[in-house]
């Protein structure tokens, strides 16, 4: 045997060894199977860190490689930091969107706010308005963005009113097309399964599950005091057209659903957000939301 030949066979026992071991490395795989073959390979310490946000003023190469942090978060207005994740290399995996301010940093298009946009009735403009956010967030070097957010908001006292497209739910449901606009439209048999199209989009986030439009005396994240049927129609609904047209994210509310707050709401959360509704992208905790269920 030639020295080359030899070198070629060891290398493609390697290959087919390593193939074998990291069956979630390979994209012939059925996506069920590598999950459950990466889970099984990941330390708790992992799974700690892929699950945990770090701002981005605390996060270098070190903090990132020693606690394997899952994402990194580019605080609202924060230009320093912004130049400090590119001057160490950090992948930006989170951003606030303009809602929050951090598109604006760069010069971006400000478009009208949500209350606005609801009165137009114009899903097609709405789509539009997602695929520009879109090419504008996705030019700084974020994948994400914490939008749109599908409040139906019942009482105009609350102070985040006007992030609500509507206080009619048919309105903030026909509204969810902003989602195609953010990350393109998946084909009907991909309906329903998170999806970004390419990297000209970016994963959308339908925010704040659920009902925090309802709080009372639209008090800021209080509690929504209204039965089961009620909430589904009013405040779940636009959820279900927003998971169905593929939305990647749910970022869960700070508010309380009859006294018990959304953030500790294994009912709604995992049984009826992810069993029922049958969403599979990642849900995501509001800032410091785990931290709020207790006090201290
Ligand atoms: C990305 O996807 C969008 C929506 O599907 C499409 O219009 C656009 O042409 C694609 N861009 C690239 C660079 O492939
Ligand atoms: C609602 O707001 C009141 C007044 O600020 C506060 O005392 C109460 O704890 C809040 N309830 C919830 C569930 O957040």
């Amino acid at each position: 045997m030639e020295r080359g030949a030899v070198i070629s066979l060891f290398l493609s026992l390697f290959v087919s060894v390593v193939a074998s071991a990291d069956i979630y490395k390979d994209p012939s795989q059925n996506v069920e199977i590598r999950v459950q073959d990466l889970l099984s390979k990941m330390t708790l310490a992992e799974k700690i860190g892929q699950m945990t946000q770090i701002e981005l003023k605390v996060a270098d190469n070190t903090v990132m490689q020693n606690y394997f942090i899952g994402s990194v978060l580019s605080g609202g207005g924060n230009l320093q930091s912004a130049a400090l994740a590119t001057r160490l290399q950090i992948p930006m995996i989170y951003g606030i969107d303009a809602v929050h301010g951090h598109n604006n940093l760069y010069g971006a298009t400000i478009f009208p706010h949500n209350v606005g946009l609801g009165c137009t009735r114009d899903p097609d403009l709405l789509k539009r308005i997602g695929a520009a956010t879109a090419l504008e967030v996705r030019a700084t070097g974020i994948p994400y963005v914490f939008a749109p957010c599908i409040a139906t908001c019942r009482d105009p006292r609350w102070g985040r009113c006007y992030e609500s497209y509507s206080e009619s739910t048919d309105v903030v449901k026909s509204m969810t097309d902003f989602i195609f606009g953010l990350q393109g439209e998946p084909v009907s048999k991909t309906m329903g399964i998170p999806f970004v199209a390419n990297s000209s989009k970016v994963a959308a986030c339908a925010k704040h599950f659920v009902g925090d439009g309802g709080t009372m005396n639209g008090i800021n994240e209080n509690n929504t005091i209204i039965d089961y049927n009620g909430l589904v129609s009013i405040h779940m609904a636009p959820y279900v057209d927003a998971i169905a047209k593929g939305v990647s994210t749910i970022m869960v509310s700070y508010s309380s659903w009859n006294g018990e707050k959304m953030h500790a709401n294994r009912f709604l959360v995992t049984e009826v957000l992810k069993s029922n509704l049958k969403f599979q992208g990642f849900v995501i905790s509001d800032w410091e939301g785990i931290d709020r269920i207790t006090n201290p």
